[in-house]
């Protein structure tokens, strides 16, 4: 059995950071910095489908990024357009399952029927599972998800589980790796939910500079530390140790 299984990371999630200034320290514009960093992607997702591991979640563009110049964020668009056509083939090949997670509904009519057909299309795919938080929000993600848990079911209690059904991707699941790269140490809105017992791994490491080898050496470095979810012992998982302080707590009361 690899480090990895072993260790249980399954679903890694990237806060890609770094762009502009990798761009700015070249003398270039911020948008050079985000056309290298979308080859860049490509890459990664390669060496997540090499590595094995079940989902990579990849922070691209955030509620809060809509107040950048509108020059940038049309490049952004853009890139992701691009993206979408370039990689819909090899997406397909590999059997990796598309999905945005995000508010798409401002974006150009031609991305969104790409990104429409390219899920439908990777729908039935059972590889890597690759989401693009795109116009993504985990606030306002959380927010509608108790707003529709509500809806539909007025008057009863909200319990964990049934919040995390409501989120934009619920078979998603708990993310058990969170990188960032570009030297910040914050999570800017992403995945705040989904990251309660995540390993956290910051790197200096620009985005468009980031790399397969570099990817696979955090995957590595984290798989070797012990995840205890609350226990004494890192033998258990995050699932069994909720019910089991539920269990505990419920006893200890009486
Ligand atoms: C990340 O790089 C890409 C997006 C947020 C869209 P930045 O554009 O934030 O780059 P820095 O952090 O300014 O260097
Ligand atoms: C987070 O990066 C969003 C993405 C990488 C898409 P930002 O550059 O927007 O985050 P802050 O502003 O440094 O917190
Ligand atoms: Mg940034």
């Amino acid at each position: 059995m690899s480090d990895l299984k072993k260790h249980t990371i399954s679903h890694v999630a990237i806060i890609m950071d770094g762009n502009g200034r990798w761009a700015k320290q070249r003398s270039h514009p911020r948008v050079w910095g985000h056309v290298r960093g979308s080859t860049v992607v490509s890459k990664i997702v390669e060496a997540a489908k090499e590595s094995g591991i079940g989902a990579l979640t990849m922070y691209a563009f955030s509620s809060e990024n809509w107040c950048r110049p509108q020059s940038e964020v049309r490049i952004l668009f853009k890139l992701l357009y691009k993206f979408l056509l370039r990689e819909r083939e090899r997406i397909l090949k590999n059997n990796i399952r598309f999905r945005i997670m995000g508010d798409v509904s401002n974006l150009p009519e031609q991305t969104k029927i790409l990104i429409a057909q390219l899920e439908k299309e990777s729908q039935f795919n059972s590889g890597l599972k690759l989401t693009f938080a795109f116009g993504y929000g985990s606030r306002s993600e959380i927010t509608q998800a108790f707003n529709q848990f509500i809806k539909k079911n007025p008057g009863k209690e909200l319990l964990e589980e049934d919040l995390a059904k409501y989120l934009m991707v619920p078979d998603l699941g708990e993310v058990d790796l969170l990188i960032r790269t570009g030297g910040e140490f914050r999570i800017s809105n992403f995945l705040l939910w989904q990251i309660a017992y995540a390993e956290l791994f910051f790197t200096e490491t620009k985005w468009p500079d980031f790399s397969s080898s570099e990817f696979k050496e955090i995957l590595e470095n984290v798989s070797k530390r012990e995840r205890r979810f609350g226990s004494t012992t890192a033998d258990q998982d995050l699932k069994s140790n909720i019910d089991q302080a539920r269990y505990n707590k419920s006893i200890t009361r009486g």
